[in-house]
């Protein structure tokens, strides 16, 4: 049978846990009660079957049409297979004994086109709930994780407003169906990505390289998450939030008022510019002033800032790496996707090597900063709960003799990274789970099913899931409630 650990019905996975040592002899660091442990997943990285029962393009099927956008000219095919191999990877989690589960809808699944509604496309998000019900396993749905449908950006996509409007309607129809069984919900992962990657770097879909089609997008995703919060609020949802990717910043010479401005700016760009609005109800006025020259100020309305404002119950943070800069022009050829500060016009800023190590996606190390953000976000803004809904890193993992997948860097990072949010619990901040990226390798945007994020492996030819030693560790960090 395809399937799960290989050995189903008898678990590897939980074998090893079961057989381990018990969690006094290695455990130091224990998380709060009732912290959450799990793991997320995004809807286009794992489905696959774009074009059954009435889905409709999205704007990453039209992307990865587009020559040499995908590395290898990999495409949302075959992914995961997830679509029709579901209830296979809801009983993985649950062998993995986690708790929770964040996936994300595809709208031109449940709306095709953006249009009326597909009870077909409805009923899988239905279906999984359940199953992951019947698991013991808390859904969390993220609304949008990037798959717009292709309609609506033929429509202007995030540059136009009316799409904010779209997407509380498409919010209220995924209500409707999940919302009597899903406890929490995100409106957006990363809209930094959305906006900057998709509409000024072009390095996602839509694949356009517009700054100020970057500056209007940062302000409809914004209303758009204000309307969907409005839209959950109405129907009765309780436990409703953010994903934001936040990347600490810091300057090369910061007594050098060159480089201090430049971590203003991309401190402004990368983080405030969202945070600020949702919790303050207003744009950061150095970063509204940077943007200025980009329209920003021609797409607020009266009544957006009260919108997006509008109290949430939990910030979903996603961290990956941080940003070190100083005034100097970028390496030609090297601009940094991360700062990304030459697409709105601040053509000075180099992200400076610390010779720190590097996953396979070339992105530093450093899990100090994942404490830094945490305690950040719990001093500079308003008190609400966090979650990490995403952590995780990139290897360029091997398969042993045995079939078995070692990876102790993945391990490694794992557990620097718990530890380092479990400092940031100590020093007060409240943070109530964690959600590793990723379940399952997937199909990592631009970079195709090279780059593999997952604590199980997927064999893309088989749809084999191997768990690999992280998923082990994990496993035993979750059951132990401590690291
Ligand atoms: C995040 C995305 C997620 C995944 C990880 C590696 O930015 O939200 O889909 O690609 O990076």
């Amino acid at each position: 049978m395809p399937g799960i650990c290989r050995e189903a019905p008898s678990c590897p996975i939980l074998d090893a846990v079961t057989a381990s040592s018990p969690a006094t002899s290695r455990s130091t660091l224990t998380f709060p009660d009732g912290f959450s442990w799990g793991t997320a997943t995004a809807s286009f990285q794992i489905e696959g079957a774009t074009d059954v029962d009435g889905r409709t393009d999205s704007i990453w099927d039209t992307f990865c049409r587009v020559p040499g956008a995908i590395a290898g000219g990999h495409t949302g095919e075959p992914a995961c297979d997830h679509y029709r191999r579901m209830p296979e990877d809801v009983a993985l989690m649950a062998h993995l004994g986690l708790d929770t589960y964040r996936f994300s809808v595809a709208w031109p699944r449940v709306r095709p086109d953006g249009g009326a509604v597909n009870p077909a496309g409805v009923d899988f998000y239905s279906r999984l709930v359940d199953e992951l019900l019947e698991h013991g396993i808390s859904p969390w749905v993220t609304l949008y994780h990037w798959d717009l449908p292709q309609t609506l950006e033929d429509a202007g996509g995030w540059t136009n407003r009316d799409t904010a409007y779209r997407f509380a309607e498409y919010t209220s129809t995924v209500y409707d169906a999940l919302g009597d069984r899903v406890p929490t919900w995100t409106t957006f992962n990363e809209p930094w990505c959305s906006a900057f990657l998709g509409y000024a770097a072009g390095a996602h879909a839509p694949g356009r390289t517009e700054p100020r089609a970057a500056v209007a997008a940062i302000h409809h995703l914004l209303l758009a998450h204000g309307l969907g919060i409005e839209a959950l609020r109405a129907a009765g949802a309780e436990q409703v939030g953010i994903t934001l990717n936040l990347t600490p910043c810091s300057a090369a010479h910061p007594d050098d008022p060159a480089d201090a401005d430049v971590l203003r700016r991309i401190d402004g760009l990368h983080n405030r510019v969202f945070l600020d609005p949702i919790f303050r109800g207003e744009y950061p006025p150095d970063v509204a002033e940077d943007l200025a020259p980009f329209g920003l100020g021609d797409h607020i309305r009266d009544g957006d800032l009260a919108l997006i404002s509008a109290p949430i119950d939990v910030l979903g943070v996603n961290y990956y790496s941080t940003a070190h800069v100083e005034a100097q022009p970028p390496t030609p050829g090297e601009e940094d996707l991360q700062a990304l500060p030459w697409a709105v016009g601040v053509d000075v800023v180099r992200n400076v090597s610390r010779d720190l190590p590097r996953t396979a996606m070339g992105w530093e190390i450093e899990p100090d900063g994942l404490r830094r953000l945490l305690v950040r976000l719990h001093t500079e803004y308003p008190a609400i709960p966090l979650v990490i809904t995403e952590n995780g890193s990139a290897w360029d993992d091997s398969v042993g003799p045995d079939g078995e997948i070692d990876d102790p860097e993945r391990v490694d990072y794992l557990r620097a990274h718990l530890a380092a949010a479990h400092a940031a619990i100590d020093e007060g901040v409240d943070l109530r789970g964690y959600l590793a990226w990723s379940l399952l390798d997937n199909f990592e945007w631009a970079y195709g099913y090279y780059k593999r994020f997952g604590i199980v492996r997927v064999d893309y030819d088989t749809q084999l899931r191997t768990p690999k030693s992280s998923a082990k560790v994990y496993a035993e960090i979750a059951r132990d409630n401590a690291l």
